[in-house]
């Protein structure tokens, strides 16, 4: 394990998140109802950057698609249909619904600071 120092635990707010460099690799850490969690930067979707969505009970949701991970095992659990959007839109490719989990790296706090396992 390689535990990397990512910022001060006081720098995360409670349901919130933001985006951190770690030696060139982005990633997203935050806290929701207070529990600390480190995932990857971008949506295994289509690459959206996750730190611009949102909290939906323990998920976290993706900006774009609204597509929806289990902040705790970054299981997809729910995506949301672009057509409840956006009725006159096409789906022109089956694939394009298509997508991995979500990667969740293992947090700890340490002396006041936000320590994330990064491989
Ligand atoms: S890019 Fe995240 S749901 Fe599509």
């Amino acid at each position: 394990m390689t535990f990397k120092k990512i910022c001060k635990i006081t720098d995360v707010q409670d349901n919130s998140m933001s985006l951190f460099n770690v030696d060139g690799k982005e990633i997203t850490v935050g806290k929701h109802n207070g529990k600390l969690f480190a995932c990857a930067a971008y949506c295994p979707h289509k690459s959206a950057y996750l730190y611009h969505g949102w909290f939906s009970n323990n998920n976290i949701v993706c900006p774009r698609h609204n597509y929806e991970f289990d902040l705790s095992s970054g299981k997809l659990v729910k995506m949301t249909s672009w057509k409840e959007n956006h009725p006159t839109w096409i789906e022109q490719d089956p694939n394009w619904r298509k997508a991995g989990d979500l990667t969740i790296y293992q947090v700890k706090v340490s002396n006041g600071y936000v320590l994330v396992d990064l491989p």
